[in-house]
């Protein structure tokens, strides 16, 4: 991946961050997207260590402004972009989903559905100028079955996934390879601070009897977006120890 550029939203922590170092560690230059200065400028001065470029642009993703920044600050340092990790996302307060309010019904969809939508729109533009790129949208397994109490995120998940397959449909002839992931419930610093029993319970739901490790969902990001994917397209690729299968 040397001399090819990648940006990540929602790079300052979770599957962004690991995604940026495995994608640093193939000596890709890096633009990490996110809302927390802190986090970002972290992962940005991670990624640095290895050697490659790197830069910080704090921006909300759900603001069509913030996305055309992130873009044009990525073109002007970097002169092209090459893959896009289109990953920054939210949950949820984890009420059955009809006593969701109208408001944080609305803010889901603002991050994760319009969010990536705009970055998609601006980030597509760019890439067909220089003969495309490499793009993976982060799904969920809650975009691929429903996921109760979570009812507007696993909502928005299946909008990426429609998203997703549609474009690749549309802009495959022209270079653009998309794929998105649809990872299961892994252990982020917010899981892991749940209590014992309830980790147990998810753990035991899943075929492998584990949770996930951020590291799992980046090893698989970094492959699909290099040319080793080559031909996988359109796709919906499963990280969840097996519990899509069921
Ligand atoms: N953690 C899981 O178990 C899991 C499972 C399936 C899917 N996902 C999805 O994976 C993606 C990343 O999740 P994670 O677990 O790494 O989460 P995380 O909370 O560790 O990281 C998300 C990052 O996105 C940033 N962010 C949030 N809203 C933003 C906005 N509006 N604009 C810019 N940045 C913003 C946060 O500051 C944070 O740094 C999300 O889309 C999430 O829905 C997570």
């Amino acid at each position: 991946m040397q001399g090819k550029t990648a940006i990540i939203t929602g790079g300052g922590s979770g599957f962004g961050r690991e995604t940026a170092l495995k994608l640093a560690q193939k000596e890709a230059n890096i633009c990490v997207v996110d809302l927390s200065k802190e986090h970002g400028e972290e992962t940005v001065n991670l990624c640095k260590e290895t050697g490659v470029d790197a830069i910080f642009v704090e921006a909300d993703v759900s603001k069509v402004e913030d996305v055309k920044r992130y873009v044009s600050e990525t073109m002007k340092h970097f002169g092209k972009i090459d893959m896009f990790f289109n990953n920054a996302g939210i949950s949820g307060s984890g009420v059955r989903t009809l006593e969701c309010s109208e408001e944080e019904f609305e803010k889901i969809i603002d991050v994760n559905l319009k969010g990536a939508f705009y970055g998609l729109k601006y980030v597509v533009n760019e890439m067909l100028k220089t003969g495309g790129g490499s793009i993976v949208n982060t799904a969920s397994l809650g975009g691929v079955v429903g996921m109760p109490t979570l009812g507007p995120y696993s909502a928005t998940k299946h909008g990426i996934i429609g998203l997703t397959k549609t474009i690749a449909g549309e802009y495959g002839r022209e270079n653009i390879r998309i794929n998105a992931i649809a990872p299961g419930t892994n252990e982020t610093p917010m899981v892991k601070a749940f209590p014992a029993d309830a980790i147990k319970a998810m753990a035991d739901a899943v075929p492998m009897g584990r949770l996930g490790q951020p590291h799992e969902v980046g090893n698989v990001v970094a492959f699909l977006l290099s040319d080793e994917a080559s031909y996988i397209h359109g796709a919906v690729i499963s990280i969840d120890g097996g519990s899509a299968a069921l």
